[in-house]
């Protein structure tokens, strides 16, 4: 192996090249017409009302978050394996941050589970919930929905690696389309299933909402309707931030929207290829859920039986990227670091057996043959190397 095999990668093209190059030549580098083309191609693809694009998919959780106006004390529920944005964000907005355990083999979070951490933390009135499609898929979008209308609270599609998934079993139900969630967020992070460098968009279906994003993103000034007759940012409504998106970016994104069906399939090609070739190791290793609902397939997270090996988990990473294979491990939960440390882990029964067996291996639209190929026999011989012997 000359370089490195990475678990993820960006797929750039000449034409997103000479797009940006088009781009970069143009009178408006930034609040230009390619912000409101791709909002509005976006929508069109996941069929949503509103679609408002940021800088981040960390900014536009923070902006799904000043929509919904999380403030001092409000209590938001979140999955105990997530990236870590959801919770700074809504520590760092004053709000009160319990975390829910998950499944033990999915790393989502159940609505058994979030009913559970009402129970267990005494909570009755809560602001807000996180979902987050750990790996790409959308389970229980209509349970959550349910419960969202029980608790009469908000839900927050945390869906940085679910552009392109089905929300159900529903034809072009795609996440995003937010008839499960009041609001659901992408990253355009070069990892995720379409890139704008760095990058984020926040979707939902409410004008109101839609209307306080977009004075957020732009210091909190009022939106003026005719530029010409106003003077531009004149009336600040709210105390904002700068998270918007450059138009050469926007440009970029819109690009490879256009390619966004064929880089789902070709990732569910791939993950079609590991359940052929990894089943048989069904004593070792446990694959992802298979029959859910389309899949993004953002990650292909394998879970070690290590009841059945001889080695750990952060071992078999070592080996592997020693062999030229970077894997990675999404994600450490949120409880384990410092500013949201929780010593007692019986509240996180699923999330530490999850953490301590979970491993993503690359997936991305242009891992070839020869490489997925390395990947696989690089694990058969792992397991067969350290495989106990049934006595
Ligand atoms: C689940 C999840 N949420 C939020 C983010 C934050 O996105 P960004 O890196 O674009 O800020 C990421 C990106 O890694 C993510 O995977």
């Amino acid at each position: 192996m000359t370089s490195l095999i990475p678990y993820g990668k960006q797929t750039i093209t000449k034409n997103d090249i000479l797009t940006v190059n088009k781009a970069l030549k143009k009178n408006l580098l930034t609040t230009g017409p390619g912000v409101r083309l791709f909002e509005n191609e976006f929508s069109k693809y996941v069929k949503c009302k509103y679609s408002l694009t940021s800088n981040s998919g960390t900014s536009a959780i923070l902006l799904a978050l000043k929509a919904i106006n999380l403030k001092k004390n409000d209590i938001v529920i979140v999955p105990a394996i997530n990236f870590i944005a959801a919770a700074n964000l809504s520590k760092i907005l004053g709000a009160k941050v319990y975390f829910s355990d998950v499944d033990k083999l999915t790393g989502q979070m159940k609505p058994s589970d979030l009913l559970k951490c009402l129970k267990l933390n005494k909570i009755r009135k809560i602001k807000v919930f996180f979902t987050m499609h750990n790996g790409g898929f959308n389970n229980y979008a209509r349970e959550f929905l349910k419960i969202k209308r029980k608790l009469k609270c908000f839900i927050i599609e945390d869906a940085c690696h679910a552009l392109g998934a089905n929300n159900t079993e529903k034809k072009n139900d795609l996440v995003g389309n937010c008839k499960y969630s009041d609001l659901t967020t992408f990253s355009f992070h070069p990892l995720k299933t379409i890139t704008t460098g760095e990058g984020g968009m926040t979707t939902t279906n409410n004008l109101n909402f839609y209307n306080i994003m977009k004075q957020y993103r732009n210091h909190g000034f009022a939106e003026t309707k005719n530029e010409k007759k106003s003077i531009r940012g004149h009336k600040l409504n709210y105390c904002g931030y700068n998270l918007r998106l450059t138009d050469f970016q926007c440009l970029l994104g819109l690009s490879q929207l256009k390619r966004i069906n064929n880089f789902v399939l070709k990732r569910n090609k791939l993950a079609d290829y590991y359940f052929k070739k990894l089943s048989h190791l069904s004593d070792y290793i446990i694959l992802p859920n298979q029959n859910k609902f389309y899949s993004a397939w953002h990650l292909f997270i394998i879970i070690f039986k290590l009841e059945n090996l001889r080695i750990s988990r952060d071992k078999i990473i070592k080996i592997l990227f020693k062999s030229g294979i970077k894997t990675q491990v999404h994600y450490f939960p949120n409880y384990r670091q410092k500013p949201f440390f929780q010593k007692n882990k019986k509240k996180f029964i699923g999330a530490e057996f999850y953490f301590k067996r979970c491993l993503s291996i690359p997936i991305f639209p242009e891992l070839s043959t020869k490489n997925i190929n390395f990947v696989i026999t690089t694990i058969k011989m792992i397991v067969k190397k350290y495989k106990k012997i049934p006595k």
